[in-house]
């Protein structure tokens, strides 16, 4: 079926430019200017989109989600159903979800835990990474397995005593090992063990609202952590990337290694650059939820003073963090949020966002914070290139996989639980209204969105896994 999306203003990392864009067999066949249509030996189509006055976008990427991620004694109430569903009604067409070895069990046993996960539910095209919770000998034999498979990135984890907090040796062995296998180490940057003695004595004076998440997490300890891994992955001779980067020292960490012409890589998420500090607070005394509505921002590294933003967003201006990814983890308010009423060290760490990332950034866009070009890099482009998708996923060429979004910048909409398809039961940007939505949303050349509805005949397991290459860049 070939289809064709007429008289809308293509968008790349690079240009931007009148176009048709033709479709076939899933992949874009053609990019032609509307005065040419009918040459090129591309005449008709049968299907036929109008995207005057609209921009057309490669496919949101979102390289970092938590789909049904069993964590702080609950799971992450997105399945790969659910969760995909609404990312592409937020015009992302491809995730990147984080499989989990288990402690006392084997990666294998959990990337086979995160496929049974994934196949037959996911509704958009999936990829993952994998977390290590060790690098023992077998371990670091797995790594090279599941390169093969095309599970090309790792995660580890300076944070989180006892659950995932692995040491400087066993971070160094696995990244000489994925220096040797062309793999990406990324790498959560906070240092857990002081954490956890902050923690302690807050508890101990009596203090358990949602806010002293933040204060017990403070700005040293993910700029702390995150020298030390830049400074591992140095001294490995390897690349290294950096997750949900919060704040400004950290940022300074990463641009200093990138001065020095280190291949360091850093994603923020939108919550870092559109929440604060204060949003853990909650409402005021004897309003609305109190300072227990500040659950639903708890998230690690925490939410960051005002301040932080600016730096943020230079950042990605400059070209010192590429990629913007959502750690889409969300919990719900009523029973899961609700594990840490009373002890906000049990609050389950994580907010929703897979769905609204687009929406967000564009406001960057209308206030001239970035470009709209910048915009299709760090949302599409920079992911697909740092992950090994690029060419297929990440830009609109011919040849790429057909994971298109129909961009209208006038077309409004309020972000709400009720407007929103992610299934959990509040929303941080409840009534916040934003300029612009996708108009239509295709998969692998497959109109699955049109209007706020999933049109598409089938939804779970329309997904493929991504096999993703080895780290070129
Ligand atoms: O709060 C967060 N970020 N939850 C997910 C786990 C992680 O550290 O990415
Ligand atoms: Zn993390
Ligand atoms: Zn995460």
């Amino acid at each position: 079926m070939r289809i064709l999306i007429k008289d809308g203003t293509v968008v790349t990392a690079s240009d931007t430019f009148a176009a048709d864009v033709w479709i076939d067999g899933g992949k874009i066949v053609g990019l032609t200017h509307p005065s040419q249509r009918g040459a090129h030996g591309l005449q008709t189509a049968d299907q036929t989109v109008d995207a005057t006055g609209q921009y057309v976008i490669p496919g949101g990427i979102d390289a970092h989600t938590h789909m049904e991620l069993p964590f702080g004694g609950t799971t992450a109430s997105d399945d790969f159903d659910t969760g995909t569903v609404a990312a592409a009604h937020g015009g992302t067409t491809t995730i990147v979800d984080f499989a989990i070895q288990s402690k006392n069990s084997s990666m294998r046993a959990g990337l086979d835990a995160w496929f049974a996960k994934a196949e037959g539910k996911a509704a958009i095209d999936y990829g993952f990474h994998m977390i290590m919770t060790e690098a023992s000998p077998a371990a670091l034999e797995d790594m090279a397995a599941m390169v093969r498979e095309g599970v090309t990135s790792f995660k580890m984890f300076m944070a989180y005593p006892g659950v995932f907090l692995v040491d400087d040796q066993q971070i160094f062995r696995a990244m000489l090992r994925a220096g040797e296998l062309g793999a990406l180490i990324t790498m959560h940057a906070e240092i857990g063990l002081p954490i956890d003695v902050l923690v302690q004595r807050a508890l101990a004076a009596g203090h358990t609202a949602p806010i002293y998440h933040a204060l017990t997490r403070p700005e040293a300890a993910e700029a702390t952590g995150t020298e030390r891994a830049l400074a591992l992955a140095e001294m490995a001779g390897v690349p290294v990337y950096m997750v949900h980067l919060s704040a400004q020292r950290a940022l300074e960490r990463v641009m200093e290694a990138r001065d020095r012409g280190l291949p360091a890589y850093a994603e923020t998420c939108p919550q870092y650059l559109f929440c604060t500090e204060d949003d853990l607070r909650g409402d005021p005394p004897g309003q609305g939820q109190g300072e227990w509505k500040g659950a639903g921002y708890v998230c690690t590294p925490p939410l960051r003073p005002r301040h932080h933003h600016d730096h943020l967003w230079r950042g990605l201006r400059n070209y010192d963090l590429q990629v913007v990814a959502t750690d889409h983890c969300p919990f719900c308010m009523k029973d899961q949020k609700e594990l840490g009423r009373g002890d906000f060290s049990k609050i389950p760490n994580g907010m929703p966002g897979v769905e609204t990332r687009l929406y967000l950034l564009w406001e960057g866009v209308v206030a001239g914070k970035i470009s709209l070009n910048r915009f299709v890099e760090i949302t599409s482009t920079a992911p697909a290139k740092i992950f090994g998708m690029y060419g297929k996923k990440g830009t609109l060429a011919v040849g790429a996989d057909a994971d298109i979004v129909i961009w209208d910048p006038k077309r409004e909409k309020v972000l709400g639980k009720d407007t929103l398809h992610m299934r959990v039961d509040y929303s941080p940007f409840e009534g916040r209204k934003v300029p612009a939505s996708p108009s239509h949303v295709f998969s692998r050349g497959e109109l699955i969105v049109q209007s706020d509805q999933w049109v598409a005949r089938q939804r779970q397991g329309r997904g493929q896994f991504l096999r993703r290459s080895t780290f070129g860049l």
